[in-house]
């Protein structure tokens, strides 16, 4: 085997307006590149509850059990899952994006039984429907998706939904992996027995260390299963003994991870949960305006508009394969197209943590606008810039 000749690593400068991950703060950046301690140094313990009482604050909690898991988003999510589902279970989850689908897999690989509750690809639950498949099925767990990266909906009315599933005594897990620290979310205020989240999203940090909480509702049945969780990596009861009391080891953490999710959520603190909240609807909507103001379409009504994650209809006879292609070779824009029911009908453009800034929004409209018109397309590419120039 000859010595591979691997150039330096200088990766593309681009902008990230895509369903994730987002641009990353240099503060982030920079707290990732200090030196690595143990994971069991008394500093990192240090850190460790810095994490867990900056990650209570973003999601608006006082769950002592709140930590980051080690993995991506699917580590948080599988996490939640495998460990409140219980073999035999019954477990509600939606039909309504993506990520309901994901969550199902995720049940019946942990032993559960999946019943769901429908809606159409683009719109939220109706609590009505929760309520009738409630009635019906009787479900442990309902598991909804508080903010649906594959369809740009925002689910409307989650203390509706939590009031439903714990007036049939069933617990409820919130995926907020698009919602936490970009979107209002209350964890507590909410009734969410468990929520978790990834770190790329709107806390702009790398993936790698993924939030999760979980109520002490939540985590009394986890703690009282009769069958282990089926992951070893993933059991909260063994990982109690890193992240709880005793600090005892179970894996190594990902130490530089979790100095940057410190770093991203120092930075949520600094800013405020709610002007962060606020500044994402503020500068997501001078991207909507301007969409809207160039002639697109909006796949998700206002009314339960995601800020973080823009669904925009592909204008008729338009590839948007390859306008997304374009945007990156051309302008070193990343967006990203549709999934499932929507392959190829809908752009998906984030904007989310440091990427929710008014320069990349202008930037975004001017350089899709002008990818859109030598694609034929009908867009009104000034009228779009001078509307979100005025909205921001
Ligand atoms: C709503 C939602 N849930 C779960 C995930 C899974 O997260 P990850 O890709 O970080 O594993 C994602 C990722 O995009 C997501 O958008």
């Amino acid at each position: 085997m000859n010595r591979p000749d691997v150039t330096e690593l200088v990766p593309p400068d681009r902008t990230l307006m895509g369903p994730g991950p987002s641009d990353v703060h240099p503060r982030v950046l920079k707290a990732m590149s200090t030196p690595l301690v143990g994971h069991l140094d008394p500093y990192f313990i240090e850190i460790m509850d810095e994490v867990q009482d900056l990650l209570r604050y973003t999601f608006r909690t006082d769950n002592q059990w709140t930590i980051p898991v080690s993995g991506t988003g699917s580590a948080a999510m599988e996490a939640a899952i495998g460990n409140v589902t219980e073999p035999g279970d019954t477990v509600l989850v939606p039909t309504n994006g993506y990520f309901g689908g994901r969550m199902a897999s995720m049940v019946r690989r942990a032993g559960g039984s999946v019943v769901e509750v429908d809606a159409p690809w683009g719109e939220p639950l109706d609590p009505a429907a929760v309520e009738a498949a409630f009635a019906e099925h009787q479900p442990d767990v309902f598991g909804f998706v508080h903010a649906e990266t594959s369809t740009g909906v925002l689910q409307p009315e989650v203390p509706q939904l939590t009031d439903i599933a714990h007036s049939h005594d069933a617990l409820v897990i919130a995926d907020t992996v698009t919602s936490l620290g970009g979107v209002e979310l209350r964890v507590d205020e909410w009734d969410v027995d468990v929520a978790y989240s990834g770190p790329q999203k709107c806390l702009s940090c790398p993936p790698g260390a993924s939030p999760l909480t979980l109520n002490d509702r939540a985590m009394d049945k986890v703690l009282s299963r009769e069958e282990d969780a089926r992951s070893w990596y993933l059991d909260l009861s063994l990982l109690q003994g890193y992240w709880g009391d005793d600090r005892a080891y179970h894996h190594t953490a990902p130490i530089t991870n979790v100095y940057g999710l410190r770093e991203a959520l120092r930075l949520v603190a600094e800013e405020g949960i709610e002007n962060r909240w606020a500044r994402h609807r503020r500068v997501a909507g001078g991207l909507k305006t301007g969409l809207q103001s160039m002639g697109l379409e909006m796949n998700a009504s206002d009314d339960y508009w995601l800020p973080s994650l823009n669904a925009v209809r592909v204008p008729g006879g338009v590839d948007a394969g390859d306008v997304i292609s374009q945007l990156l070779a051309e302008y070193d824009i990343e967006i990203a197209g549709g999934l499932g029911d929507l392959a190829g009908e809908i752009f998906r453009i984030g904007c989310m943590g440091h990427s929710a800034r008014p320069k990349n929004v202008i930037a975004l409209l001017g350089a899709l606008g002008s990818v859109l018109e030598d694609a034929d397309a009908d867009v009104d590419v000034p009228a779009g810039l001078a509307a979100a120039n005025s909205a921001l």
